[in-house]
């Protein structure tokens, strides 16, 4: 047994209106009411953020955004800073791979809001993980560990350990396809966590928080939150409907009394 909080987070995506986020997120808030072992984080739209926080004020739930852009302030139409949205967030999903391939986000910008978001008090969830091509041709270790190497530049050792990383495979995200648990926990262990321990020592590696993101659900929790390195989930469809969301987090739950 390890340190390291379990943690199931809702990636909401581009759905819910603001009156549909609110229904969902009082749904949640009584369905894991009484959870502490595991925490439990929602990433609404934007617009939503402010209705969902105040409804959580005096819960033990999380919200965290689901992007931000690098720069404080300026000319930049239609984008957010982590100074909008210190004090609003506890945490912020970056890199995820539907930003990096349908907005064409870079490693470098990654990384640039990973520190954005440090210096504002938030805590990066970054999203790494290789596509179906690279996959089969056996390339996802070093897709990944260049991917966290470079993610993490230029940051210390203490930053590093309060991140938190999905490892989501992008096959695997919204297809119902999973990555056996047995691989994700390999990746997440040995790629992620071993990348980690050769650029920032043993003891950071063991302290950051990596969940796994593709799929899962219900169905499939437990076995992947039974892998040693897998600490948490990050959770797309299934994270629409409280039922299935809360059922993730009692699951986890059980798993950790
Ligand atoms: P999914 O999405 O659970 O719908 O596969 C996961 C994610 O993209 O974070």
């Amino acid at each position: 047994m390890n340190n390291r909080r379990p943690i199931i987070a809702g990636n909401w995506k581009m759905n819910k209106t603001i009156a549909e986020a609110v229904t969902l997120i009082r749904d949640i808030r009584s369905g894991v009411r009484e959870i502490m072992t595991v925490e439990t984080v929602v990433c609404p739209p934007f617009v939503a953020l402010s209705a969902v926080a105040e409804v959580l004020s005096h819960s033990h739930i999380a919200v965290a955004a689901q992007n931000v852009f690098y720069e404080e302030s300026g000319a930049f139409t239609g984008e957010i800073s982590a100074p909008m949205l210190e004090g609003l967030v506890d945490y912020c999903i970056i890199g995820h791979s539907e930003r990096r391939n349908i907005f064409g986000e870079s490693d470098e910008w990654v990384n640039k809001k990973a520190k954005a978001l440090l210096a504002h008090g938030i805590i990066p969830i970054i999203c790494v993980g290789e596509s179906l091509e690279q996959n089969q041709a056996g390339e996802t270790d070093s897709f990944v560990r260049q991917q966290v190497t470079a993610a993490l530049a230029g940051l210390n050792a203490d930053q590093v350990a309060s991140l938190v990383i999905a490892y989501e495979p992008i096959w695997a995200i919204g297809t119902g396809l999973t990555a056996t648990p047995a691989e994700a926990n390999r990746i997440i262990g040995l790629t992620i966590r071993g990348t980690i321990a050769d650029l920032y020592g043993e003891n950071t590696a063991q302290a950051v928080r990596i969940q796994y993101g593709g799929s899962a659900k219900p169905a499939n929790i437990v076995e992947l939150m039974m892998q040693p390195d897998i600490d948490g989930a990050l959770v797309g469809g299934a994270s629409l409907k409280a039922d299935s969301f809360v059922d993730m987090v009692r699951k986890t739950a059980q798993l950790y009394r």
